[in-house]
């Protein structure tokens, strides 16, 4: 009797033991990031700056993102489009050395990824330009950047947020490439049924983002 009662109470601590051991895992884990999908910078081979182009010299994001109100991706420039510029802007200059080198050889720049989905998550770019749903919104003050980050992480519970209540985050079509736009639930209300806009019910079923 005596010495089942020490291997009960062995097996009780030793699994309070396990279960500790896990959250202190799991937990330090969360605590270095390990568990977070990037929302830092990234270096890459060119100091592009978006703060420069894209506010700056005021460009729209479509001017190098031209797929995005068309596709599911938005896409990233050819050299071509930087050298509409560079071949007279800076020609010298060594920051741009790489893009002349890829002008030259017809190699792509090799740009590193900021923001990646799983692969198991379907997401279709002009699906949201199409209703309303401005770029600011998902990736932040990008013309403020120097270098691209991602100001939050694209969990499940980001996307579902706005699905279920899009409402207050709608902006007239016109204005999706605004980066200073503050949108206005009342207007977004009216903008929702304009747009015909699916019910929560549809954005938030599962198949909407895996299929
Ligand atoms: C002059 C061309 C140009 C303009 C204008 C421009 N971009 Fe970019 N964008 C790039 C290039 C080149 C990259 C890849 C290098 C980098 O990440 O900085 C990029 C990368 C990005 C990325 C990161 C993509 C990834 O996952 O690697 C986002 C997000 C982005 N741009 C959004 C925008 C938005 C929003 C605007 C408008 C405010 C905009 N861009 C305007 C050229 C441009
Ligand atoms: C509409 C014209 C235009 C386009 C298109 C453009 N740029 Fe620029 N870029 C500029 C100007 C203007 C400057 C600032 C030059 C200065 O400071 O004297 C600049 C500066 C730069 C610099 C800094 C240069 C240095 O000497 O430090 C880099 C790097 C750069 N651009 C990369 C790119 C890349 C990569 C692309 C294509 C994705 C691109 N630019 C497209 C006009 C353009
Ligand atoms: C509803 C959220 C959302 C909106 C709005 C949005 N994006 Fe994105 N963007 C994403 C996600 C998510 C990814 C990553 C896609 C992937 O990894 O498959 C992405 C990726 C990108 C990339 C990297 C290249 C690519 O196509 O994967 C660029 C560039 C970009 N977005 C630019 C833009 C611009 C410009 C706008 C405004 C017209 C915009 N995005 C609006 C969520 C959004
Ligand atoms: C700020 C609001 C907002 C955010 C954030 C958002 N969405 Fe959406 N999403 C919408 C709206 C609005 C629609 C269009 C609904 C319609 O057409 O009826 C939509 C549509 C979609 C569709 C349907 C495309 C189609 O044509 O079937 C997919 C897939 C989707 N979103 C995935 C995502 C994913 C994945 C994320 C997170 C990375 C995300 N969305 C974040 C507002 C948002
Ligand atoms: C609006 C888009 C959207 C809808 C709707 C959606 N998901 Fe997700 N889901 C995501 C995104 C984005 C991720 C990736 C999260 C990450 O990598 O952090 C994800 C991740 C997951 C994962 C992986 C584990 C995790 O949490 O990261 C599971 C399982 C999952 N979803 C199940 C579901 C189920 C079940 C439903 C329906 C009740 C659903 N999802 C509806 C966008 C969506």
């Amino acid at each position: 009797m005596r010495r089942r009662n020490r291997w009960v109470k062995t097996l009780f601590w030793g699994s309070v033991l396990g279960v500790a051991a896990l959250l202190l895992v799991v937990f330090s884990g969360v605590a270095v990031g390990a568990f977070e999908q990037r929302t830092l910078s990234v270096p890459q081979p060119v100091p592009f700056s978006h703060a420069l182009h894209a506010g700056g010299l005021g460009l729209s994001c479509r001017y190098c993102h031209a797929a995005v109100e068309h596709a599911a991706y938005a896409g990233l420039p050819p050299t071509e489009t930087c050298m509409t510029c560079h071949t007279y802007v800076r020609p010298q200059s060594p920051n741009l050395a790489l893009v002349r080198k890829s002008w030259e050889t017809g190699e792509p720049i090799r740009w590193n990824r900021v923001v990646n989905l799983p692969d198991f998550v379907y997401f279709h770019h002009a699906a949201h330009v199409a209703k309303g749903v401005g770029c600011a919104e998902c990736h932040g003050r990008v013309d403020q950047m120097p270098v691209v980050y991602q100001p939050q992480a694209f969990t499940m519970k980001f996307c579902l947020d706005c699905h279920r209540r899009p409402e207050a985050r709608l902006r007239p079509r016109e204005e999706v490439f605004n980066m200073a736009y503050q949108p206005d639930p009342a207007l977004g209300a009216r903008l929702k049924a304009l747009y015909h806009v699916r019910p929560p019910e549809a954005l938030t079923s599962c198949s909407t983002c895996h299929r």
